[in-house]
Order: C-alpha cells, then sequence, then structure tokens
C-alpha cells in the first residue's frame, strides 16, 4: 500500500527517512483523476527518484457552489489508480490542515489573472495561486507537473514561482485528448450521451477558425454556449458551456505552427 498522509508532519518523516537524498517530484490534483493525470505522474516517475501526488479538492477555487458540489471525485477509485501507477506517497490534508487562517492570506495576481477565466470565475486564480503555493511550501519538490489544458493556471503558477523565488522546476505537460480530440477533463465524466458526441466540435472549431469571431459564430451555431475565445501570446484559448458542463481549451495559433514548421 502506498503511505497516504494527511498531516504535514508525517511528510516531513517521510523526507527526512525514506525519501532522504531523493529528488521529489509532485503532481498536484483535486481527485477525479483521469489519464491527464497519468501522464503527468508517469513523467514525474521517469524524472525524478520519488513521486508524490496530492488529492484536495480546493473548495476555495470554485465561484460556485454547484461545481463545487458536482466535482466527480472518488477517493478510493484514485488511490487505486494511483497504486498502479507505482506513485511513492499521497498527500490528502484535511481543509483545516491546508487553511490553518482560513483562507485569510492569499496570493493576489493583479495582471495576466484578469481575463479569460479570471473574468469567467472571479477569485478563481485566488484560490488556485494560494493552494499551489502552499502545497510547493509544505511538500517542497524538485519538480512539480501541470497540464497545458489549463494553460493560463500553468503561466500563472510560473510566474508565481518566479515572483517569490521558489525553487522548483515547473514542468509543463502536453494536453492529453480522447481519439476525437477532446482534451480529457474530470468534468467530461457530467456530459451526457449526446453532449459527450457533440463536445468534440469544440476544439475542431477553436483549433480551425480563422479568428475568434469565427470561432465563437461557428461554436455557437454547433449548440454550445461560449463564455470566450481570445487569441493571447501566439494561443488561442476558448472556454464554452454545453448542458450546463463547462469545458475549456487552448491551441498554439496555426499560423505561427505552419512558421516553426
Ligand atoms: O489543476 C488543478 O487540478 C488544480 O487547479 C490544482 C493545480 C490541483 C490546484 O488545486
Amino acid at each position: 500500500m502506498i503511505p497516504v498522509f494527511r498531516e504535514i508532519q508525517e511528510w516531513s518523516s517521510l523526507r527526512d527517512g525514506a525519501f532522504n537524498g531523493k529528488t521529489v517530484g509532485f503532481v498536484p490534483t483535486m481527485g477525479g483523476l483521469h489519464e491527464g493525470h497519468c501522464s503527468l505522474i508517469r513523467r514525474s516517475l521517469a524524472e525524478n527518484d520519488v513521486t508524490v501526488a496530492s488529492i484536495f479538492l480546493n473548495r476555495n477555487q470554485f465561484n460556485s457552489a454547484a461545481d463545487f458540489e458536482s466535482y466527480p471525485a472518488n477517493f478510493e477509485q484514485d488511490l487505486a489508480l494511483l497504486q498502479d501507477l507505482g506513485i511513492d506517497a499521497v498527500f490528502a490534508p484535511h481543509y483545516e490542515t491546508m487553511y490553518p487562517d482560513n483562507f485569510t492570506y492569499v496570493v493576489k495576481e493583479t495582471s495576466e489573472s484578469k481575463p479569460m477565466e479570471g473574468a469567467e470565475r472571479p477569485g478563481h486564480f485566488d484560490g488556485v495561486l494560494t493552494v499551489v503555493l502552499k502545497l510547493l511550501n509544505v511538500l517542497g519538490p524538485d519538480r512539480a507537473y501541470f497540464g497545458e489544458k489549463d494553460y493560463q493556471q500553468l503561466r500563472l503558477v510560473k510566474g508565481m514561482v518566479r515572483a517569490f523565488f521558489l525553487s522548483v522546476e515547473i514542468v509543463a505537460c502536453e494536453t492529453v485528448r480522447a481519439n476525437d480530440g477532446l482534451a480529457l477533463s474530470s468534468r467530461n465524466r457530467r456530459l451526457s450521451h449526446h453532449a459527450r458526441a457533440l463536445s468534440s466540435k469544440f476544439p475542431q472549431i477553436l483549433n480551425t477558425a480563422a479568428d475568434p469571431e469565427e470561432a465563437i459564430r461557428e461554436l455557437e451555431k454547433a449548440g454550445f454556449d461560449v463564455e470566450y475565445v481570445e487569441d493571447k501570446d501566439g494561443r488561442r484559448y476558448g472556454a464554452i458551456r454545453l448542458e450546463g458542463v463547462r469545458l475549456i481549451d487552448n491551441f498554439t495559433l496555426r499560423s505561427l505552427r505552419k512558421v516553426g514548421g
């Protein structure tokens, strides 16, 4: 059985004992694990002596209670998956352990966090950056692994690491997609059969439309509620809702891809 620890002290004992002198890779998760998480974990296992994952459904990054309550996590199933992958330890803290201050101390980014996800989900990145800083401080990994599906999150985490001189390498991992192109996400499980079939049009249109305006028109025509499509720093970002389920994705702009070969 893999060690599952809930208290910070237990990690300190592992770090000073069995894991002493070993490089540590860290994969933060909120549970609801899927193949996307598995790819982060496999990469960490390959690049570090020891890999630790966290399972912590961070309610402070959900701006909607309904979204928080419907997040599809199953702790026992997640643990079994992590065990099969051969992970070394799992940090699954209680809320009070992570927030002895009850979220009165908050990391705020005031520029890049404002548009797109930040505009649609006010306070979301305050919650993400605060919990990521706490997790990095508690676990002190050499490397931490983040998926490119949440590209704005990835950029903000990298920015925070630079801003606060944290000594961890943030490793960006390519988005894992289903055969029809839909980016894997825990939320995909909430799509009905019909919505799941339609959802593959989201990445297709996002990736092929000539500009954001065309993408929005095409997505609406296909039946999606569009939250935003924006081109920014050589990348196209989009968020839609389908039967109330929120999906996000992003691609390198095709024009740039051609220039790059
Ligand atoms: O990407 C996620 O699953 C979450 O935002 C993270 C990084 C685990 C922080 O709660």
